[in-house]
C-alpha cells in the first residue's frame, strides 16, 4: 500500500499539518485525498477501491446500507484502523464524533472537552464552544447527569475545540428524538459555518443528508455507487422542488422503494 501521508493516530485528532512521503505540504485546501482504498475482514472484502477527495469546508454525507462499510471507512480516515491497500492522504487535524458521546464518566464536562489538549490554550475556546452548543454553565456537570442531546453537544464541543480541518461524524444524531435532531441540524450547520472544517457525515437518514450536505455519496458493494451534489441553499431545501426527486434517487440506490417504504 502507498501511504502518501500518514498522520498521528488519535480518536480526537490534532497535530501538525500532514506532509506527503517526500515531506511536502499537500494542497491545504484538500483534506481528504484517497485512491483505491481497500479493506477486508478475514476473507470478506468491505471496501473495494474507494476514491474520495474532500476539500476544506465541504460538507459530505455518506449513505449506505447497514454493514456497507461506512464506519470502516471513517475509522480508516481517522487512523483508528488501517486500509489493506490504496493511497491515503488525510489532514492530520481531525476529530471524530460517534453515535454515542463517549465521554469519560469520571471527568466533568470541561475536562472532557479539554482532554488531550493544551488546557491553558484551549480553555477560552472550550468555554466559547460550550456557550455555542447551548451548555453555558455546564462545565462542572458529570456526564451521567446529561441528556443524550446534551452529551452529543459536549462531544461536538470536544471535537471542535481541536479546530479540526476534518470533522468525522458517525451517525451523531441517530439516537436522538426527532425534535432534538432538528435542533442538532441547526447547531451543526452553525458550528460548521463558524469553524469551517470539512465534514464527513455518516447517516442513515436520507432527508438529513439532503438538508445538510453539499455532496451525498452512497456506499454499496465496497464502492461509491452514486454521487449527488446539491447547490440549492440550505435554507431553501425544505420546500425545494428537487427535494423529492433527489430523495427518490437516493432511496432507489439504497434499494428502498420510496412509494411503499419497503425494500426491493
Ligand atoms: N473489526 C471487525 N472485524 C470483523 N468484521 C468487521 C469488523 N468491523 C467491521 N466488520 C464488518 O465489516 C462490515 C462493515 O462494517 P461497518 O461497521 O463499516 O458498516 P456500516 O456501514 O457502518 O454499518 P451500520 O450502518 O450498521 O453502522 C460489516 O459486515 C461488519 O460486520
Ligand atoms: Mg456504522
Amino acid at each position: 500500500m502507498t501511504i502518501i501521508s500518514e498522520a498521528p493516530v488519535s480518536a480526537t485528532g490534532s497535530g501538525e499539518p500532514a506532509t506527503d512521503a517526500l515531506g511536502r505540504r499537500p494542497d491545504a485546501e484538500t483534506v481528504v485525498d484517497i485512491t483505491g482504498v481497500t479493506k477486508s475482514f478475514g476473507d470478506r472484502p468491505v471496501l473495494d477501491g474507494i476514491d474520495l477527495k474532500i476539500s476544506r469546508g465541504e460538507f459530505v454525507a455518506i449513505l449506505g446500507a447497514s454493514g456497507s462499510g461506512k464506519t470502516t471507512l471513517l475509522r480508516i480516515l481517522a487512523s483508528l484502523d488501517h486500509a489493506n491497500g490504496g493511497s491515503l492522504h488525510v489532514a492530520s487535524q481531525r476529530s471524530v464524533v460517534f453515535q454515542d458521546a463517549r465521554l469519560l464518566p469520571f471527568e466533568r464536562v470541561l475536562p472532557n472537552i479539554l482532554l488531550g489538549t493544551d488546557a491553558r490554550k484551549a480553555r477560552a475556546t472550550a468555554s466559547a464552544l460550550l456557550e455555542e452548543v447551548g451548555l453555558r454553565g455546564y462545565e462542572k456537570r458529570w456526564p451521567k447527569t446529561l441528556s443524550g442531546g446534551e452529551a452529543q453537544r459536549v462531544a461536538l464541543a470536544r471535537a471542535l475545540v481541536r479546530e479540526p480541518h476534518l470533522l468525522l461524524l458517525d451517525e451523531p444524531f441517530a439516537a436522538l428524538d426527532a425534535l432534538t435532531r432538528i435542533k442538532m441540524h441547526v447547531l451543526v450547520l452553525q458550528l460548521w459555518h463558524r469553524y469551517d472544517p470539512a465534514v464527513f457525515f455518516i447517516t442513515h437518514d436520507v432527508d438529513e443528508a439532503i438538508l445538510l450536505a453539499d455532496r451525498i455519496l452512497v456506499l454499496s458493494d465496497g464502492r461509491f455507487s452514486r454521487e449527488i451534489s446539491i447547490t440549492t441553499p440550505r435554507d431553501q431545501r425544505r420546500g425545494w422542488a428537487g427535494f423529492n426527486k433527489v430523495r427518490r434517487q437516493l432511496l432507489a440506490e439504497l434499494g428502498v422503494d420510496s412509494e411503499t417504504g419497503g425494500e426491493h
